[in-house]
């Protein structure tokens, strides 16, 4: 279990990370570093978590022209990460990209290829969101489409809130990575997350990792909850 939570370290200074990663590394073996923490802080982010020995889930959701996500790809190798992600909706071939640069990259270094997750469709957006952006689609369709063009650019699976878990592993088969956040085990607050499951039902409908932010890292006791997954 220690290597399917994934811990958000969302907070925005280098001695924040560092009292978290202190406290949760022995328990913990990957952990996510997404923008307010990278635009913050920086590079250095990446370095406290490999310091600590630990793995990272690069989360900057990538979206942009073949050309800079093939780069991007290749620099998200150099930092030695574990995990990084791309919008889904950037195309195949911003994802193929994405994948021809980290496997160069990769290769020219001798270490294994990070997996590459797709982001599929915010789980912010409902139908409404997404009629105003020009797809008249259900969320959890658009969701399905854009996880089988994820497969066929050879990415490694997708971000998946706990509600899509189960229709994407139905149509994707075992293969397949499915990464999901908004889970909160049973005696904690949901906070803003509307679609939640709990740790459990996240793995048997088919989750490979979960990712936890606040209900760990706000608490007073972070290790207790870890324990308690
Ligand atoms: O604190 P909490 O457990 O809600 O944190 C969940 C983490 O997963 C946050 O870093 C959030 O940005 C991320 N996330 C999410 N829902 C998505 C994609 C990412 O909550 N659909």
């Amino acid at each position: 279990m220690k290597d399917k939570i994934i811990v958000a370290l969302d907070v925005n200074t280098l001695k924040e990370e560092e009292r978290l990663l202190d406290i949760l590394s022995p328990h913990v073996q990957v952990f996510k570093i997404g923008m307010e923490l990278f635009y913050s802080c920086g590079l250095k982010t990446l370095e406290l978590v490999k310091k600590h020995d630990r793995d990272i889930f690069l989360d900057l959701k990538f979206h942009d022209i073949p050309n800079t996500v093939y780069a991007a790809a290749k620099t998200a190798v150099r930092f030695e990460v574990f995990m990084f992600n791309v919008h889904a909706s950037g195309g195949i071939d911003m994802m193929q990209k994405a994948v021809e640069g980290a496997e160069e990259e990769s290769e020219k270094l001798g270490i294994s290829r990070p997996k590459i997750l797709g982001v599929t469709v915010l789980t912010s957006m409902d139908s409404e969101a997404l009629k105003k952006i020009g797809i008249n689609k259900s969320p959890e369709d658009q969701v399905l489409n854009l996880a089988k063009l994820t497969k066929e650019a050879g990415l490694d699976g997708v971000v998946a809130s706990p509600e899509e878990i189960s229709a994407i592993r139905k149509t994707m088969g075992k293969d397949f990575l499915i990464v999901t956040p908004g889970v909160r085990p049973e005696d904690s607050d949901s906070g803003d997350q509307k679609r939640v499951a709990t740790p459990k039902e996240a793995f048997q409908r088919g989750a490979d990792y979960i990712v936890i932010g606040r209900p760990v890292t706000k608490a007073k006791d972070p290790v207790k909850v870890i324990q308690s997954i």
